[in-house]
């Protein structure tokens, strides 16, 4: 592949496949990607994640055949992993080993490296996934990212009808611009071989917030009094499941809202690859109030 020059003037040469690009992360990695004149491809897995002038190939995470297809001379790819079971990741990760690119994969701050068993089934996926990827001589960069600030668009149906969020309580968490991980995503997918530190970048924002403080905090961006109401976990149950979201996952985000520990640290990680401070929640929340209106 000869070596181009993106319109930032960076050397760019790359042919990168993007994997949840349809997503809150994954569409800002491809839109800055093609900023940056890298070569795209998209996997998605229906006909309507298509984007115009982005190469895409459809198919699904667990299908290899769609997976062998979208690694056809490819450099590097940003991969996530958004199912609950690591049992069909094998066959993904034999394609990987085949096809040998750089791996960039978007792990969890929830992931605990002292720990015999990880807090809840999300952190143990995302446990697992890094320790598949390591065993298969991937050598993968990891990225664990904090609790992307984009999850609060989970809101947007409530906060249409009224000023008050309901949902489980979760521990305290340095909520992370999901502007900023696909910016350090990009660095990392895009540096040269000889810059390149496999992590883990642990990517957090630069405050540690509650859920209150969050709901808070786009109050303030909206110029509405809003504010957060815990459930008990049995009703945050009952009504995500109500909300027709499948079981194992409702099971997957109670016991994350139960089990998992407050995550107090803050780092520099987005600075360090990226050159710029991570943004706060605020910023966030200014940025994307049209969102909510
Ligand atoms: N949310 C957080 O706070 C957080 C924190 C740390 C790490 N993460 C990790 O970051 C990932 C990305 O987050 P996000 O907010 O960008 O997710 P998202 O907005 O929910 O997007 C998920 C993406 O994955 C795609 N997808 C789902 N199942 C798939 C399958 N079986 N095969 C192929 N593609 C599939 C979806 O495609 P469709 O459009 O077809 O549905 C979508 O593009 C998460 O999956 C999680 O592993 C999240």
């Amino acid at each position: 592949m000869p070596e181009n020059t993106g319109p930032t003037g960076s050397p760019c040469g790359s042919s990168v496949l993007v994997t949840g690009a349809t997503g809150n992360v994954g569409r800002e990695v491809v839109d800055r990607l093609r900023a940056r004149g890298a070569r795209v491809r998209c996997l998605v897995r229906g006909q309507g994640g298509r984007r115009p002038g982005v190469e895409c190939v459809v198919g699904d995470l667990t299908d290899p055949g769609a997976v062998r297809e979208a690694l056809v001379d490819i450099d590097a790819v940003f991969l996530i992993w958004p199912l609950l079971d690591v049992a069909p990741a094998h066959a993904l990760i034999a394609e990987l080993t085949v096809a040998a690119p750089r791996v960039v994969y978007l792990s969890s701050t929830a992931v605990d490296d002292e720990a015999v068993r990880q807090s809840d089934p999300i952190a143990h996926v995302h446990a697992d996934m890094e320790a598949l990827l390591h065993d298969a001589g991937l050598r993968p960069v990891v990225l664990r990212s904090d609790t992307l600030a984009s999850n609060a668009r989970g809101w947007v149906a409530q906060l249409r009808v009224g000023d008050v969020v309901s949902g489980p309580e979760a521990a305290r968490t340095a909520v992370v611009d999901e502007r900023d991980v696909a910016d350090a995503a990009v660095a990392v997918l895009l540096a040269q071989h000889d810059q390149l530190d496999h992590g883990p970048h642990v990517l957090t924002g630069p405050d540690v917030l509650s859920r209150a403080d969050q709901v808070a905090r786009l109050g303030a961006a909206l110029r509405r009094d809003l504010r957060f109401h815990a459930l008990s976990a049995d009703l945050a149950r009952s009504r995500m499941l109500a909300d027709g979201r499948p079981e194992p996952l409702v099971e997957a985000l109670i016991a994350a809202s139960v089990r998992r520990p407050e995550s107090t640290r803050t780092t520099d990680h987005v600075e360090r690859l990226t050159g710029r401070p991570a943004g706060t929640f605020a910023t966030w929340a200014l940025d994307h109030a049209a969102e909510f209106s």
